[in-house]
């Protein structure tokens, strides 16, 4: 009691704190004469805790020292101190009590400690203002489920890339938290009680787990949620209505996990969503009304998937979309998508569509497909050409036929801007095909697209050279 008054005391004058914060500071450390008294002790080669901080520290910077274990009361009594970081230690223990003494702390950080391994329920016992705590990379398993309750501000929880297998049953209930980053841990389920009274949660990120497991409804408490990360991981499939009532929900990643359709229940509710990915699964089939509820939709990525053809009433009603991903599937390119190229021609929205087949048009892009037209105006399907054999023209069919249809693919082609310049220019570095398959799809938008642009580009003049050879 007596230190407190004491501190009260001492911390009350602005112009002698500044002089104390100096006059005070450990040896080691440095100490920032500005307004509020900072606190540098990174970087100093210190294996213990310095036993005394001015008494009006307000931030203290113990990162990367090798300071292996925390006492009770580690800090002594430091009534304005607002934040303390240990990250990059070697801290194995920390006594249960540890930062008692630190009535004001609002964020606490100790990111990369990796021999902290486990906590004790009691660890950050007082923390009644913490509302920021990092313990990312620290090594644990588990976490106690009780190791919160004292802390009834935490809002932002970071604990990635640490050893999970579950969500920690310590954030169930706790409604202040707005921020919870679990990715890269191991954890293999969402359960319908995980993520229970979260009700003011806008963040979740549970990217690069195990998780294959997605109760019904284990969404349903965090009504406020804007952003939900759950992209590779081994989702297989999800509960049909896995994110009713998520209303607020702008960003939904679904990418990299192994989704084969995409029903028409999952986003029933989604009418803010601006961007949604569902790259690297499997997909190879969207039910129709799918996209039907997402009235805000800017972004949808669907490349990288296993769709052969996308029907137009997927889309239906039409909503304004700024950008559709759908390179690297094997698509299709018949009259059941003549529709797409004509979005393209003009909505300008859609980018990259290689075709796979018809073998007619292979390695084209469906803007570069022609449609040919009956007399009575119907579109016909490009042809299948029989390339396993040695005659290039369908028997039956006249020759000069094709090769008109041919040399206008050609004479497209070599017309097209710039493009003959750049196959010559490039053709050596696509013949490391492991540059495509390298692209991340992480890397800038306008690499990839260029790239690909001119891997298609290729594929055709391979093509045009081989035909070119079975004609002589
Ligand atoms: C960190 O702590 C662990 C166990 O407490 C010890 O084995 C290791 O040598 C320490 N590393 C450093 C760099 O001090
Ligand atoms: C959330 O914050 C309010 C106001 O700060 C507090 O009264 C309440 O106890 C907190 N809830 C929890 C679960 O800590
Ligand atoms: C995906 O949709 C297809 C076509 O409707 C259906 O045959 C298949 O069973 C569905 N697969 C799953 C996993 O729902
Ligand atoms: C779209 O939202 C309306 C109103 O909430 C709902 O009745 C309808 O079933 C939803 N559509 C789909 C395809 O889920
Ligand atoms: C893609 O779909 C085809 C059938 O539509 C199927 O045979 C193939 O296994 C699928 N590929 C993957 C990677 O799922
Ligand atoms: C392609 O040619 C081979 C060999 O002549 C023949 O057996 C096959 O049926 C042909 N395929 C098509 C789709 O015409
Ligand atoms: C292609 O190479 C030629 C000469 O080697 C050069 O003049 C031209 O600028 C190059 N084009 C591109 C797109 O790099
Ligand atoms: C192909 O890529 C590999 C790895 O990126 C690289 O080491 C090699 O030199 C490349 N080969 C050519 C011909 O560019």
């Amino acid at each position: 009691m007596f230190v407190i008054i004491l501190n009260v005391f001492l911390c009350i004058p602005r112009v002698y704190s500044v002089w104390a914060c100096v006059r005070s500071c450990p040896a080691s450390c440095v100490c920032t004469q500005e307004r509020s008294c900072s606190i540098l002790c990174d970087r100093a080669g210190l294996t213990q805790i310095p036993s005394e901080f001015p008494c009006e520290a307000y931030s203290i910077n113990l990162d990367k020292n090798s300071i292996r274990f925390l006492a009770e009361r580690a800090f002594g009594t430091l009534p304005s101190l607002r934040t303390l970081s240990l990250s990059h230690n070697n801290i194995s223990f920390i006594t249960p009590g540890a930062f008692k003494g630190l009535a004001s702390l609002a964020e606490l950080r100790m990111a990369h400690n990796e021999y902290i391994r486990y906590l004790h329920t009691r660890t950050f016992t007082s923390l009644k203002r913490l509302v920021r705590l990092d313990l990312a990379d620290c090594n644990l398993f588990n976490i106690p489920d009780r190791i919160f309750i004292e802390l009834p501000s935490l809002r932002e929880l970071f604990c990635f890339q640490n050893n999970f297998r579950r969500i920690p049953g310590a954030i169930r209930g706790m409604e202040n938290l707005t921020h919870v980053y679990l990715e890269k841990n191991r954890i293999e389920a969402i359960a319908y009680n995980s993520l229970l009274g979260l009700t003011r949660l806008k963040y979740l990120n549970l990217q690069d787990n195990r998780i294959n497991v997605i109760h019904d409804r284990s969404f349903q408490d965090c009504k406020k949620m804007e952003y939900l990360y759950l992209n590779d991981n081994f989702i297989t499939e999800l509960p049909e209505n896995s994110f009713d009532g998520l209303l607020r929900l702008k960003m939904l990643n679904l990418g990299g996990n192994s989704l084969r359709n995409v029903s028409n229940t999952w986003f029933r509710d989604q009418f803010e969503l601006e961007v949604l990915y569902l790259d690297r699964n499997r997909i190879s089939y969207i039910e129709e009304g799918a996209f039907e509820n997402l009235t805000s939709l800017v972004s949808l990525h669907l490349n990288s998937n296993n769709l052969t053809t996308l029907p137009f009433s997927v889309f239906q009603p039409v909503y304004f979309l700024g950008r559709l991903y759908l390179f690297r599937n094997p698509w299709e390119c018949d009259c059941r998508i003549e529709w797409l190229k004509e979005w393209m021609e003009n909505y300008r929205l859609v980018r990259d569509i290689p075709c796979a087949s018809p073998s007619s048009v292979a390695g084209l892009d469906l803007t570069d497909v022609v449609f040919e037209r009956t007399l009575d105006g119907f579109c016909l399907d490009p042809e299948e050409l029989n390339l396993t054999t040695y005659s290039p023209f369908p028997t039956g069919e006249p020759q000069s036929t094709t090769e008109n249809r041919f040399n206008s693919l050609i004479s497209k082609f070599l017309l097209q801007k710039g493009l003959s310049e750049e196959v010559v220019n490039t053709t050596e570095s696509f013949i490391n095909t492991t540059l495509f398959d390298g692209l991340s799809n992480q890397a800038p938008f306008g690499l990839r697209e260029s790239n690909i642009k001119l891997l298609c580009s290729f594929n055709l003049w391979l093509f045009i050279t081989s035909q070119a050879v079975a004609v002589k």
